[in-house]
């Protein structure tokens, strides 16, 4: 029997814990994730959000354990993205007198075009209130954190911010909260969350702080991952900091190679960067998925690439990074294209133009070598660091 979690007086979570998720559209979850869902009970009943298809019956089973599912009478969909409103349908057949409150116009689109015509839909704008008795809901569009139609509830009465994505992280755990937990198992997952779903939205992230910096928080109830409630300062001052697009002086050296000489000048580099004094990570993509990478990347100002050429082109492990890096789209960062060849430099030229279209500056020509080094490669990547760390 599945139990509902009482996380304030009269106010419930009820989501499913997806302990085996392994991969989430590109991002590896090596912790699985949840599905939060909420459920506040005062004079009306509201869920807020629901959870993937999979998951509903774990859902409505959880609901059960404090009230009829029928006496829902408000489900609040902050997000259409079907990890939040797979189960929609399966709610709304046992909640038959809902009405679903949804973000005015991308939201209540994104529903439709999921879930047809049949849903009583009342939509929201920003600053709109819903009575619940002792509670008042009040509704935050977000857009783009992480689609067109996010938005975040407040309730001010428990002084809970249910954030849907912000400050989500995929994390499966029988805990529900951040100090339950501990905070560097719960900050490092909220920013392996950050770097592989939120980075490219950093304005719109900002705008998101913004429009709640003034709201007194108690807890962040987001739909991935713990809640927070002791650490709400520190994982509000983290998103500020990753939504300026400031990274650190610290390096970040990917790449690729067939017979060592790429692999001997990404470590030539790496170890420019240390006699610098600027912090490095050394990754092999082949031993290094591209979303923990990112993770990386999200602290890290300077990103160096190496590639050989491989049948006319850079190596597609090395071409699958970029292309994920470039989605992220990083802010501020400066790069180095860098590679061996056999008799045409393909390879570091293509690395250098996908970092291009990234829009990272890249301040040296890209540095390359023929066929094996003789320790003359390895001298040209710490002098183009040298140059790269004086940006
Ligand atoms: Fe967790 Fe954008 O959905």
């Amino acid at each position: 029997m599945l139990e509902a979690i009482e996380i304030v007086p009269d106010v419930y979570w009820v989501g499913g814990i997806d302990w085996n998720e392994r991969y989430f559209h590109g991002y590896t979850t090596e912790r699985g994730s949840t599905y939060n869902a909420y459920l506040i009970v005062d004079e009306k009943v509201a869920l807020i959000d629901t959870c993937k298809v999979p998951f509903a019956d774990d859902l409505l089973e959880r609901v059960r354990s404090v009230v009829d599912p029928a006496r829902i009478d408000y489900i609040v969909s902050n997000h259409g993205e079907p990890d939040h409103s797979g189960a929609l349908p399966r709610v709304v057949a046992a909640a038959p007198n809902a009405r679903v409150v949804v973000g005015a116009g991308k939201g209540e689109e994104i529903l439709r075009a999921y879930y047809g015509d049949g849903l009583d839909l009342m939509s929201v704008k920003t600053g709109d209130e819903l009575v619940l008795g002792e509670r008042t809901l009040t509704f935050v569009q977000t857009p783009m954190v992480h689609w067109p139609d996010n938005m975040v509830t407040y309730d001010a009465f428990d002084k809970v911010l249910f954030s849907n994505d912000a400050f989500g992280q995929h994390l499966a755990t029988s805990k529900r909260f951040d100090d339950e937990v501990g905070l560097p198992e719960v900050l490092l997952q909220a920013k392996k969350y950050y770097a592989n779903i939120v980075m490219p939205y950093s304005r719109q992230v900002r705008k998101a702080l913004d429009a709640v910096e003034g709201l007194d928080l108690a807890m962040i109830a987001p739909s991935h991952g713990v809640i927070w409630r002791s650490h709400v300062g520190d994982i509000l001052r983290e998103y500020a900091g990753w939504c300026a697009n400031e990274p650190d002086e610290a390096a970040v050296v990917v790449y690729d190679s067939m017979w060592h000489t790429t692999e001997a000048m990404a470590k030539a580099a790496a170890e420019a960067f240390v006699e610098r004094g600027v912090p490095v990570r050394l990754l092999d993509v082949k031993r290094n998925h591209i979303s923990d990478i990112m993770t990386e990347v999200l602290d890290a100002k300077y990103i160096a690439v190496g590639s050989p050429t491989l049948n006319n082109s850079m190596m597609p492990t090395v071409a699958e990074f970029l292309c994920y890096f470039k989605g992220l789209a990083p802010k501020g960062r400066v790069g180095l294209a860098f590679g061996s060849y056999g008799w045409a430099p393909v390879g570091p030229n293509e690395v250098a133009a996908q970092l291009e279209a990234a829009k990272v500056a890249q301040p040296v020509e890209p540095v390359t070598r023929q066929w094996g080094d003789d320790g003359t490669a390895q001298v040209a990547m710490a002098e183009a660091v040298a140059a790269l760390a004086q940006v």
